[in-house]
């Protein structure tokens, strides 16, 4: 059994994700296992070049972790031949243009979503990617979290019989930066740095209901910015001109309804801060971020409805606790999981072959973005052709 090295360059390994979830704990944890096993027996094992803006930063986050290849010279960086691999996770309005360069650089590319602010950019991405036989992977992160897994085997089992709805419910209080400071990036509350929730999570629910109950055929979305104000991490007041809160349908092939609450400004009354209840004719789950429970048909109540008597059943005691089934050490961190799949398909696989979570399927990630902003600056629904070609 051999080591062998694959070069990462890691742009924005100082930000909030690029740190935590892809430095951290998918990058340096692969390391400190000894690398990601291949199919035979050979070990894959990282070799990173962080790249920032800021010296300082970078210089600290490298010396805390012991690492000594950082730079803040992107070019220089995507021109090393030692490093055949960029990730990206930069603020999302940097993304085209640094994609772009990584793909006439020749490099294997995963990038954080979405991979562009507009479909048009996402899919000339596809397109540039595709003439020059770059390997493109975009984070699915949300397919691995317990609970969707626990979902995943619910469905590969038949569990529901025929899907008929799912609601979801995702979001939480931000905190609007005065007298408390906000929890998440100021930039996300603002359209003209690439902010917006419908930005950022519609991306993330289009993988997730692509993969797990089919096709979006259309989609009806309203979105607001209900917080017209909010502070920046210098205490600075800034209006927010960012929807901060969607709530969108999606029509999927065969006729299920998706529909998704997507809000920075509730709060939560849930057992997870994403939710979803799935109704099948044959059973029912609510799945969140680890937990999920179910309700087969053959177990499920049947209310009355009389508001003149208080009802005393107990509805949450009818539901049914999925176990983990998932080894002694639980599920891995999901980020880290989807590192390892890239790894070995840049690896293992024929140059030209699509990693299922590619270009493409960012595109269509961003195409329903758009069309959901669409939809609600126009009042309408709107349709999304199958897209599997650029
Ligand atoms: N997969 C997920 O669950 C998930 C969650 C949150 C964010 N994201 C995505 O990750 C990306 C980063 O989000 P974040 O929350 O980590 O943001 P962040 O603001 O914490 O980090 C952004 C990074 O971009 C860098 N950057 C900002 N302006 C720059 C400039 N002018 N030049 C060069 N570098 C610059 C910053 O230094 C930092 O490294 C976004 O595209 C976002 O959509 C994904």
């Amino acid at each position: 059994m051999a080591t062998r090295r694959i070069g990462i360059i890691v742009n924005g390994a100082t930000g909030r994700m690029g740190y935590r979830q892809h430095l951290v704990r998918s990058l340096l944890a692969i390391q400190e296992q000894g690398g990601v096993t291949l199919s035979d027996g050979d070990r894959l094992l990282p070799d990173l070049l962080l790249v920032g803006r800021n010296q300082e930063k970078l210089a600290t986050v490298a010396e805390r972790h012991g690492l000594t290849n950082w730079t803040t010279d992107i070019d220089a960086a995507l021109a090393d031949p030692e490093y055949e691999v960029y990730f990206d996770a930069l603020v999302t309005n940097l993304r085209v243009e640094n994609l772009k360069k990584a793909i006439a650089a020749g490099k294997a590319i995963y990038t954080e979503k979405p991979t562009a602010e507009t479909f048009e950019d996402a899919l000339e991405l596809a397109r540039l990617a595709k003439e020059h036989g770059t390997v493109g992977g975009v984070v699915h992160d949300k397919l691995y979290l317990p609970g969707l897994l626990k979902l995943r085997r619910l469905i590969d089992a038949d569990f529901f019989g025929r899907i008929l709805s799912v609601r979801g419910e995702f979001g939480y209080w931000v905190y609007e930066g005065d007298w408390q400071s906000a929890q998440r990036p100021s930039w996300n509350y603002r359209a003209e740095d690439g902010g917006g929730i419908v930005a950022d999570m519609f991306p993330h629910w289009n993988y997730v209901i692509e993969e797990l109950f089919g096709r979006i055929e259309d989609v009806y979305a309203q979105t607001a910015t209900h917080i017209g104000e909010r502070w920046d991490e210098t205490g600075e007041k800034f209006t927010a001109t960012a929807d901060d809160a969607a709530y969108g349908v999606f029509r999927l092939e065969g006729g299920a309804v998706v529909q998704m609450n997507s809000s920075w400004d509730v709060r939560v009354h849930r057992d997870e801060l994403v939710e979803f209840q799935v109704d099948g004719t044959n059973g029912s789950a609510v799945v969140g971020l680890h937990s999920a429970h179910i309700q087969p048909r053959e177990a499920t109540p049947k209310p009355v409805w009389n508001p003149d008597v208080k009802d005393g059943h107990d509805y949450r005691a009818d539901w049914i606790e999925v176990p983990d089934n998932a080894g002694p050490d639980g599920f891995d961190n999901g980020f880290k999981v989807q590192w390892e799949g890239f790894l070995r398909h840049v690896a293992e696989e024929p140059k030209d072959s699509a990693y299922p979570y590619d270009f493409l399927s960012g595109a269509r990630g961003v195409r329903l973005a758009e069309a959901g902003l669409a939809s609600s600056a126009e009042g309408r629904r709107i349709d999304l052709d199958p897209l599997t070609e650029v």
